[in-house]
């Protein structure tokens, strides 16, 4: 990349992301790289935005370039060690927040929270509810730290362990689901793997906490697990041994990814 080369003649160029990517290198908002689209780059900002295309260019996604990623109504700090938040996950927050009242004073567990998205999310939208979020990943819990406004109770925990004696109106997780072999895990290779993957069939982690979750649910206390769009009649047929009220709900492709189920 050498010459002298401006805003526009970047934007005419059929590169991935290319307008986000001046965003970056640039420091400037959208709408100021139309306005100044005649500007000439800097050798140091080609030389950014040169390493950058080519990041993504090589597959890196652009959260991880930008360091940020939107969920629902806020703004999150992503790292390699957290797993960027996807749209599907929201729909976690509509069924939760669909179950209790905001100035309910509930108790409620986000597990596995990587960037924190759910439990942040919903101790905004919910000022009463008292919220706690654990993760294996101490990486990842500094991100989610840092990323609450809100008092929310961290726990480094394997999933139930740091929570005995602990009870809850609902546990709430979208906790790692591929099996081993995968084949979306080469598109993923960025994302941190026990974000990803959950032994042979996808199944270890959800069968851990389905197994262990009415020990740590209050009477009539739920389950919300996100899930693969394979897994919905294995996990009904796990939840039947302690939970009735069995419910699942479909992504905007009106495939199986969610199920909310009640302790019995
Ligand atoms: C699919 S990611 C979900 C992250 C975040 N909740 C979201 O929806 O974007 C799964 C998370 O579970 C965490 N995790 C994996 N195994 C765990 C375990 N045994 N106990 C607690 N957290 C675990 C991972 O570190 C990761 O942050």
């Amino acid at each position: 990349m050498s010459g002298r080369k401006t805003i526009n003649d970047f934007l005419s160029e059929d590169l991935i992301d290319i307008t986000h990517l001046l965003t970056l290198a640039l420091g400037q908002k959208k709408e100021q790289l139309y306005t100044d689209s005649n500007y000439v780059l800097t050798n140091k900002e080609l030389k950014r935005l040169d390493e950058l295309i080519q990041q993504r260019q090589q597959g890196k996604p652009f959260a991880y370039l930008s360091g940020s990623q939107g969920f629902y109504h806020l703004d999150f700090k992503v790292s390699p060690a957290t797993l960027i938040p996807r749209p599907e996950t929201e729909l976690l927050i509509d069924i939760a927040i669909d179950l209790f009242k905001p100035n309910q004073l509930i108790d409620v567990i986000d597990l596995g929270t990587g960037s924190g998205v759910i439990a942040i999310t919903l101790a905004n939208k919910c000022p009463s509810w008292r919220i706690s979020a654990t993760d294996k990943s101490k990486e990842a819990l500094k991100i989610a730290k840092k990323n609450t406004t809100k008092d929310i109770n961290f726990y480094h925990s394997s999933w139930f362990d740091k929570l005995t004696g602990k009870t809850f109106d609902l546990i709430v997780s979208n906790p790692p689901y591929l099996a081993e072999n995968d084949s979306h895990l080469e598109s993923l290779k960025y994302e941190p793997i026990e974000a990803l993957v959950s032994g042979k069939d996808g199944l270890d982690d959800i069968r851990e906490i389905i197994q262990n979750a009415p020990k740590y649910l209050n009477q009539g206390g739920y389950l919300l697990l996100e899930h693969s769009d394979r897994q919905q009649k294995e996990i009904v047929e796990l939840l039947k041994l302690s939970f009735v009220n069995i419910v699942t709900y479909q992504d905007l492709n009106g495939l199986d990814r969610v199920i909310l189920a009640q302790v019995r």
